[in-house]
Protein backbone atom coordinates (compact mmCIF):
# COMPACT_ATOMS: atom_id res chain seq x y z
CA UNK A 1 0.00 0.00 0.00
CA UNK A 2 1.32 3.37 -0.86
CA UNK A 3 1.43 5.94 2.19
CA UNK A 4 3.20 9.81 2.09
CA UNK A 5 6.15 9.68 4.38
CA UNK A 6 7.93 13.42 4.95
CA UNK A 7 10.92 13.00 3.24
CA UNK A 8 12.69 16.38 4.65
CA UNK A 9 12.37 18.89 6.23
CA UNK A 10 12.93 22.63 6.80
CA UNK A 11 12.28 25.70 8.77
CA UNK A 12 12.90 29.43 8.65
CA UNK A 13 12.61 31.84 10.78
CA UNK A 14 13.75 35.69 10.70
CA UNK A 15 16.23 36.86 12.41
CA UNK A 16 15.06 39.92 14.76
CA UNK A 17 13.85 38.61 18.04
CA UNK A 18 11.45 40.83 19.51
CA UNK A 19 11.24 40.15 23.13
CA UNK A 20 8.02 41.64 25.38
CA UNK A 21 9.58 43.77 26.36
CA UNK A 22 10.60 45.59 22.87
CA UNK A 23 5.98 45.61 22.14
CA UNK A 24 6.26 48.12 24.91
CA UNK A 25 7.18 50.92 22.55
CA UNK A 26 4.07 50.04 20.41
CA UNK A 27 1.26 49.42 23.09
CA UNK A 28 0.52 49.42 26.84
CA UNK A 29 1.54 45.86 27.92
CA UNK A 30 3.83 44.01 29.72
CA UNK A 31 5.93 40.43 29.88
CA UNK A 32 4.21 39.58 32.91
CA UNK A 33 0.52 39.90 31.39
CA UNK A 34 1.57 38.21 28.36
CA UNK A 35 3.95 35.42 29.81
CA UNK A 36 0.80 34.52 31.90
CA UNK A 37 -2.05 34.55 29.35
CA UNK A 38 -0.46 32.85 26.25
CA UNK A 39 3.43 31.54 27.72
CA UNK A 40 5.12 33.58 24.78
CA UNK A 41 8.49 35.15 25.71
CA UNK A 42 9.74 36.30 22.56
CA UNK A 43 9.12 35.88 19.03
CA UNK A 44 10.14 36.93 15.41
CA UNK A 45 9.70 39.86 12.87
CA UNK A 46 10.73 39.26 9.06
CA UNK A 47 12.80 41.89 7.97
CA UNK A 48 10.77 44.97 6.74
CA UNK A 49 11.31 45.10 3.17
CA UNK A 50 14.07 42.16 2.13
CA UNK A 51 11.89 39.45 3.72
CA UNK A 52 8.37 38.67 2.77
CA UNK A 53 5.73 35.11 3.26
CA UNK A 54 7.22 34.09 0.17
CA UNK A 55 11.34 34.09 0.43
CA UNK A 56 10.35 33.00 4.26
CA UNK A 57 9.07 29.42 2.28
CA UNK A 58 11.83 29.49 -0.17
CA UNK A 59 14.72 28.98 2.65
CA UNK A 60 12.73 26.68 4.46
CA UNK A 61 12.08 24.98 1.25
CA UNK A 62 15.50 24.74 0.27
CA UNK A 63 16.34 22.86 3.12
CA UNK A 64 13.48 20.64 3.10
CA UNK A 65 14.46 19.49 -0.87
CA UNK A 66 18.15 19.22 0.32
CA UNK A 67 17.04 16.71 2.99
CA UNK A 68 15.19 14.69 0.74
CA UNK A 69 18.53 14.83 -1.43
CA UNK A 70 16.43 15.85 -4.37
CA UNK A 71 16.43 19.43 -6.31
CA UNK A 72 13.89 21.86 -7.34
CA UNK A 73 13.34 20.60 -10.56
CA UNK A 74 12.56 16.88 -9.03
CA UNK A 75 8.53 18.92 -7.21
CA UNK A 76 5.82 17.74 -9.17
CA UNK A 77 3.37 20.30 -6.90
CA UNK A 78 3.20 23.04 -4.69
CA UNK A 79 0.54 23.41 -1.75
CA UNK A 80 1.23 26.61 0.36
CA UNK A 81 -0.81 27.45 3.11
CA UNK A 82 -0.63 30.83 4.77
CA UNK A 83 -3.34 33.67 5.83
CA UNK A 84 -0.31 36.48 5.26
CA UNK A 85 0.51 36.03 1.42
CA UNK A 86 2.13 38.74 -0.39
CA UNK A 87 -0.41 39.50 -2.79
CA UNK A 88 -3.74 39.34 -2.14
CA UNK A 89 -3.85 37.51 -5.65
CA UNK A 90 -2.00 35.66 -6.89
CA UNK A 91 -0.87 33.29 -4.00
CA UNK A 92 2.41 32.43 -2.59
CA UNK A 93 2.28 29.21 -4.72
CA UNK A 94 3.67 30.86 -7.94
CA UNK A 95 5.65 33.09 -6.34
CA UNK A 96 7.87 30.17 -4.93
CA UNK A 97 7.44 28.33 -8.12
CA UNK A 98 8.91 31.61 -10.14
CA UNK A 99 11.34 32.18 -6.94
CA UNK A 100 12.88 28.54 -6.94
CA UNK A 101 12.88 28.18 -10.63
CA UNK A 102 10.66 25.15 -10.57
CA UNK A 103 9.01 23.63 -13.91
CA UNK A 104 5.72 24.56 -14.52
CA UNK A 105 3.94 22.44 -12.40
CA UNK A 106 0.79 23.31 -10.36
CA UNK A 107 0.53 25.56 -7.33
CA UNK A 108 -2.09 25.37 -4.32
CA UNK A 109 -2.84 28.09 -2.35
CA UNK A 110 -4.69 26.80 1.14
CA UNK A 111 -6.38 29.54 3.01
CA UNK A 112 -7.16 27.45 6.37
CA UNK A 113 -5.46 29.87 8.70
CA UNK A 114 -4.18 28.04 11.86
CA UNK A 115 -5.35 24.78 10.59
CA UNK A 116 -3.54 25.73 6.88
CA UNK A 117 -0.64 23.21 7.25
CA UNK A 118 -2.65 20.23 8.38
CA UNK A 119 -5.22 20.96 5.37
CA UNK A 120 -2.32 21.40 3.04
CA UNK A 121 -0.78 17.82 3.89
CA UNK A 122 -4.08 16.22 3.88
CA UNK A 123 -4.48 17.30 0.25
CA UNK A 124 -0.72 16.27 -0.79
CA UNK A 125 -1.46 13.13 0.66
CA UNK A 126 -4.22 12.36 -1.62
CA UNK A 127 -2.27 12.88 -4.55
CA UNK A 128 0.58 10.85 -3.04
CA UNK A 129 -1.64 7.86 -2.42
CA UNK A 130 -3.51 7.78 -5.68
CA UNK A 131 0.15 8.07 -7.82
CA UNK A 132 -0.38 11.29 -9.03
CA UNK A 133 3.22 13.36 -7.87
CA UNK A 134 5.96 11.65 -6.43
CA UNK A 135 7.55 15.00 -4.42
CA UNK A 136 5.25 17.57 -3.28
CA UNK A 137 6.25 20.71 -1.44
CA UNK A 138 4.57 21.44 1.27
CA UNK A 139 4.31 25.10 2.84
CA UNK A 140 3.08 27.00 6.03
CA UNK A 141 4.42 30.49 5.95
CA UNK A 142 3.30 33.43 7.37
CA UNK A 143 4.49 37.29 7.82
CA UNK A 144 2.24 38.44 10.73
CA UNK A 145 4.37 41.30 11.60
CA UNK A 146 2.78 43.40 8.42
CA UNK A 147 -0.55 43.31 9.56
CA UNK A 148 -1.11 43.76 12.96
CA UNK A 149 -2.37 46.68 15.53
CA UNK A 150 0.69 48.03 17.45
CA UNK A 151 -1.55 50.15 19.22
CA UNK A 152 -3.22 48.91 22.36
CA UNK A 153 -6.74 48.94 21.00
CA UNK A 154 -4.74 45.96 19.04
CA UNK A 155 -2.59 44.60 22.07
CA UNK A 156 -5.31 40.99 22.81
CA UNK A 157 -4.05 39.91 19.29
CA UNK A 158 -1.11 41.46 18.23
CA UNK A 159 1.28 40.12 21.40
CA UNK A 160 0.62 36.71 20.29
CA UNK A 161 1.51 36.66 16.52
CA UNK A 162 5.35 35.45 14.85
CA UNK A 163 6.53 35.70 11.70
CA UNK A 164 7.75 32.36 9.85
CA UNK A 165 8.31 29.67 7.62
CA UNK A 166 8.16 25.69 7.73
CA UNK A 167 8.12 23.26 4.69
CA UNK A 168 8.38 19.36 4.00
CA UNK A 169 8.67 17.46 1.26
CA UNK A 170 6.01 14.48 0.54
CA UNK A 171 7.21 11.58 -1.61
CA UNK A 172 5.48 7.69 -1.42
CA UNK A 173 6.67 4.84 0.64
CA UNK A 174 5.43 1.24 1.15
CA UNK A 175 7.24 0.72 4.06
CA UNK A 176 5.02 -0.90 6.47
CA UNK A 177 6.30 1.33 9.59
CA UNK A 178 5.93 4.78 7.87
CA UNK A 179 4.01 7.20 6.25
CA UNK A 180 0.89 9.01 7.05
CA UNK A 181 -1.58 6.89 8.36
CA UNK A 182 -4.71 9.07 8.12
CA UNK A 183 -5.66 12.97 7.99
CA UNK A 184 -8.71 14.42 9.19
CA UNK A 185 -10.44 17.79 8.64
CA UNK A 186 -13.28 19.65 9.65
CA UNK A 187 -15.09 22.82 9.72
CA UNK A 188 -18.10 24.58 11.94
CA UNK A 189 -18.59 28.53 9.90
CA UNK A 190 -20.84 29.25 12.88
CA UNK A 191 -18.02 31.14 14.89
CA UNK A 192 -16.48 32.25 11.62
CA UNK A 193 -16.29 36.20 12.54
CA UNK A 194 -14.95 35.26 16.26
CA UNK A 195 -11.05 35.35 14.45
CA UNK A 196 -11.43 36.74 11.57
CA UNK A 197 -9.60 39.77 9.39
CA UNK A 198 -12.98 40.95 7.75
CA UNK A 199 -11.25 43.78 5.24
CA UNK A 200 -10.59 44.07 2.41
CA UNK A 201 -13.40 41.88 1.48
CA UNK A 202 -16.59 41.52 -0.49
CA UNK A 203 -18.85 41.50 2.21
CA UNK A 204 -20.55 44.20 2.20
CA UNK A 205 -21.36 43.35 5.89
CA UNK A 206 -24.11 41.42 4.67
CA UNK A 207 -23.27 38.39 7.40
CA UNK A 208 -23.28 41.37 10.37
CA UNK A 209 -26.72 42.88 9.94
CA UNK A 210 -26.33 44.21 13.88
CA UNK A 211 -22.59 44.47 13.98
CA UNK A 212 -21.25 46.19 10.60
CA UNK A 213 -17.44 45.12 10.37
CA UNK A 214 -16.90 48.62 7.94
CA UNK A 215 -18.25 51.63 7.78
CA UNK A 216 -19.44 52.99 3.71
CA UNK A 217 -20.99 55.87 5.08
CA UNK A 218 -22.01 56.75 1.01
CA UNK A 219 -19.43 54.44 -0.58
CA UNK A 220 -20.02 53.52 -3.67
CA UNK A 221 -19.81 50.06 -4.97
CA UNK A 222 -15.97 50.54 -6.27
CA UNK A 223 -14.86 52.32 -2.90
CA UNK A 224 -16.25 49.09 -0.85
CA UNK A 225 -13.54 46.44 -1.15
CA UNK A 226 -11.11 48.99 0.39
CA UNK A 227 -11.88 52.60 1.89
CA UNK A 228 -10.10 55.51 3.23
CA UNK A 229 -12.93 54.61 6.41
CA UNK A 230 -12.09 51.34 6.79
CA UNK A 231 -8.09 52.81 7.54
CA UNK A 232 -9.08 55.69 9.70
CA UNK A 233 -11.47 53.37 11.65
CA UNK A 234 -8.97 50.63 12.19
CA UNK A 235 -11.29 47.96 10.49
CA UNK A 236 -8.31 46.19 8.44
CA UNK A 237 -6.45 44.52 12.00
CA UNK A 238 -7.44 40.98 12.55
CA UNK A 239 -10.73 40.30 15.32
CA UNK A 240 -10.46 38.42 18.63
CA UNK A 241 -12.88 36.70 20.91
CA UNK A 242 -10.24 35.14 22.76
CA UNK A 243 -12.20 33.67 25.84
CA UNK A 244 -14.30 31.52 22.65
CA UNK A 245 -11.36 30.33 20.52
CA UNK A 246 -9.98 29.26 23.95
CA UNK A 247 -13.21 27.40 24.96
CA UNK A 248 -13.66 25.49 21.97
CA UNK A 249 -10.21 24.85 20.71
CA UNK A 250 -9.83 23.22 24.22
CA UNK A 251 -12.69 20.70 23.25
CA UNK A 252 -11.53 20.20 19.43
CA UNK A 253 -7.87 19.51 19.72
CA UNK A 254 -8.59 16.23 21.89
CA UNK A 255 -11.57 15.43 19.69
CA UNK A 256 -9.59 15.31 16.81
CA UNK A 257 -6.16 13.74 18.19
CA UNK A 258 -8.43 11.16 19.52
CA UNK A 259 -10.18 10.73 15.95
CA UNK A 260 -7.18 9.99 14.29
CA UNK A 261 -5.83 7.80 17.24
CA UNK A 262 -8.77 5.89 17.41
CA UNK A 263 -9.26 5.06 13.59
CA UNK A 264 -5.80 3.47 13.66
CA UNK A 265 -6.41 1.43 16.75
CA UNK A 266 -4.49 3.21 19.02
CA UNK A 267 -4.59 5.51 22.36
CA UNK A 268 -3.11 8.21 23.65
CA UNK A 269 -0.62 6.30 25.70
CA UNK A 270 0.83 4.83 22.25
CA UNK A 271 1.80 8.29 20.72
CA UNK A 272 5.28 9.41 20.85
CA UNK A 273 4.88 13.15 19.87
CA UNK A 274 2.22 15.26 19.84
CA UNK A 275 2.73 18.23 17.57
CA UNK A 276 -0.32 21.17 18.19
CA UNK A 277 -0.92 24.08 16.26
CA UNK A 278 1.17 26.71 17.96
CA UNK A 279 -1.61 28.57 19.26
CA UNK A 280 -1.06 29.51 22.91
CA UNK A 281 0.73 27.69 25.65
CA UNK A 282 -1.78 27.39 27.55
CA UNK A 283 -4.49 25.78 25.26
CA UNK A 284 -1.46 23.21 24.49
CA UNK A 285 -0.97 23.01 28.36
CA UNK A 286 -4.61 21.99 28.39
CA UNK A 287 -5.00 19.50 25.79
CA UNK A 288 -2.12 17.73 27.42
CA UNK A 289 -3.91 17.60 30.49
CA UNK A 290 -6.74 16.31 29.24
CA UNK A 291 -5.48 13.95 27.15
CA UNK A 292 -2.96 12.35 30.40
CA UNK A 293 -0.19 12.88 27.54
CA UNK A 294 3.85 13.50 29.53
CA UNK A 295 5.81 16.33 28.80
CA UNK A 296 7.88 14.48 26.62
CA UNK A 297 4.78 13.39 24.47
CA UNK A 298 4.17 17.03 23.48
CA UNK A 299 6.09 19.58 21.64
CA UNK A 300 5.74 23.40 22.54
CA UNK A 301 8.18 25.91 21.08
CA UNK A 302 5.32 28.79 20.83
CA UNK A 303 7.77 30.33 23.91
CA UNK A 304 10.43 31.70 21.29
CA UNK A 305 8.06 32.01 18.05
CA UNK A 306 4.37 33.24 19.07
CA UNK A 307 1.88 31.97 17.02
CA UNK A 308 3.04 31.64 13.56
CA UNK A 309 -0.80 30.15 12.00
CA UNK A 310 0.15 28.05 9.40
CA UNK A 311 4.19 27.73 10.03
CA UNK A 312 4.10 27.13 13.50
CA UNK A 313 3.23 22.86 13.16
CA UNK A 314 5.95 22.49 10.48
CA UNK A 315 8.25 24.81 12.23
CA UNK A 316 7.54 22.65 15.80
CA UNK A 317 7.88 19.46 13.85
CA UNK A 318 11.45 20.67 12.15
CA UNK A 319 12.69 21.96 15.60
CA UNK A 320 11.37 18.38 17.41
CA UNK A 321 12.72 16.52 14.63
CA UNK A 322 16.53 18.22 14.80
CA UNK A 323 16.87 17.91 18.69
CA UNK A 324 16.05 13.94 18.21
CA UNK A 325 13.01 14.43 19.55
CA UNK A 326 11.03 12.44 16.85
CA UNK A 327 12.60 8.94 15.64
CA UNK A 328 12.27 6.80 12.65
CA UNK A 329 9.28 4.88 13.29
CA UNK A 330 7.84 7.11 15.84
CA UNK A 331 4.08 7.82 16.49
CA UNK A 332 3.44 11.55 15.80
CA UNK A 333 0.68 13.43 15.57
CA UNK A 334 -0.27 16.97 14.11
CA UNK A 335 -3.02 18.98 15.48
CA UNK A 336 -4.57 22.23 14.38
CA UNK A 337 -7.32 24.40 15.58
CA UNK A 338 -8.41 27.88 14.23
CA UNK A 339 -10.22 30.19 12.39
CA UNK A 340 -13.31 29.26 10.61
CA UNK A 341 -13.51 27.45 12.79
CA UNK A 342 -11.45 25.10 11.12
CA UNK A 343 -9.64 21.89 12.97
CA UNK A 344 -8.03 18.89 12.07
CA UNK A 345 -4.99 16.04 12.66
CA UNK A 346 -2.45 13.91 10.97
CA UNK A 347 -1.17 10.61 12.41
CA UNK A 348 2.11 9.61 10.87
CA UNK A 349 4.82 7.31 11.49
CA UNK A 350 8.32 9.11 11.01
N1 LIG B 1 -1.23 43.36 27.54
C1 LIG B 1 -1.80 43.81 28.65
N2 LIG B 1 -3.14 43.76 28.87
C2 LIG B 1 -3.90 43.23 27.91
C3 LIG B 1 -3.36 42.74 26.70
C4 LIG B 1 -1.96 42.83 26.54
N3 LIG B 1 -1.35 42.37 25.44
N4 LIG B 1 -4.36 42.28 25.94
C5 LIG B 1 -5.49 42.45 26.61
N5 LIG B 1 -5.22 43.05 27.81
C6 LIG B 1 -6.15 43.40 28.86
C7 LIG B 1 -7.52 43.77 28.31
O1 LIG B 1 -7.56 45.12 27.93
C8 LIG B 1 -8.40 43.48 29.49
O2 LIG B 1 -8.29 44.53 30.42
P1 LIG B 1 -9.57 45.02 31.26
O3 LIG B 1 -9.97 43.83 32.08
O4 LIG B 1 -9.02 46.15 32.04
O5 LIG B 1 -10.58 45.39 30.23
C9 LIG B 1 -7.76 42.25 30.11
O6 LIG B 1 -6.38 42.26 29.67
C10 LIG B 1 -8.40 40.96 29.66
O7 LIG B 1 -8.59 41.05 28.23
P2 LIG B 1 -9.14 39.91 27.35
O8 LIG B 1 -9.16 40.30 25.93
O9 LIG B 1 -10.41 39.44 27.98
O10 LIG B 1 -7.98 38.92 27.51
P3 LIG B 1 -8.00 37.42 27.97
O11 LIG B 1 -7.83 37.36 29.42
O12 LIG B 1 -9.15 36.72 27.35
O13 LIG B 1 -6.68 36.95 27.29
C11 LIG B 1 -6.06 35.78 25.32
C12 LIG B 1 -6.53 37.09 25.90
C13 LIG B 1 -4.67 35.51 25.83
C14 LIG B 1 -6.05 35.89 23.83
C15 LIG B 1 -7.03 34.69 25.82
O14 LIG B 1 -8.35 35.03 25.52
C16 LIG B 1 -6.71 33.38 25.24
O15 LIG B 1 -5.85 32.71 25.70
N6 LIG B 1 -7.48 33.01 24.20
C17 LIG B 1 -7.24 31.83 23.44
C18 LIG B 1 -7.16 32.17 22.02
C19 LIG B 1 -5.77 32.32 21.53
O16 LIG B 1 -4.80 32.16 22.19
N7 LIG B 1 -5.68 32.56 20.27
C20 LIG B 1 -4.44 32.55 19.63
C21 LIG B 1 -4.57 32.77 18.21
S1 LIG B 1 -5.84 31.90 17.48
C22 LIG B 1 -5.32 30.37 17.13
O17 LIG B 1 -4.19 30.17 16.82
C23 LIG B 1 -6.29 29.32 17.17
Amino acid sequence: MIRSKIAGIGRYVPENIVKNEDLKQYMDTSDEWIIERTGIQERRYAHRTNETTTTMAVEASKIAIERAGITNQDIDFIVFATLSPDYYFPGCGVLLQREMKMKEIGALDVRNQCSGFVYALSVADQFIRTGTYKNILVIGSEKHSFGLDFSTRGRNVSVIFGDGAGAVVLQPTNHEKQGILSTHLHSDGESAEVLAMFNPGTHANHWNAGKPVADFDDAVIGEMFFSHAMIDKAQVFPNMDGPAVFKKAIVKFPEVINEALQQNGYTSADLNMLIPHQANLRISQFVQQKMGLRDDQVFNNIQRYGNTTAGSIPIALCEAWEEGKIKDGDLVCLAAFGSGFTWGSVLLNW
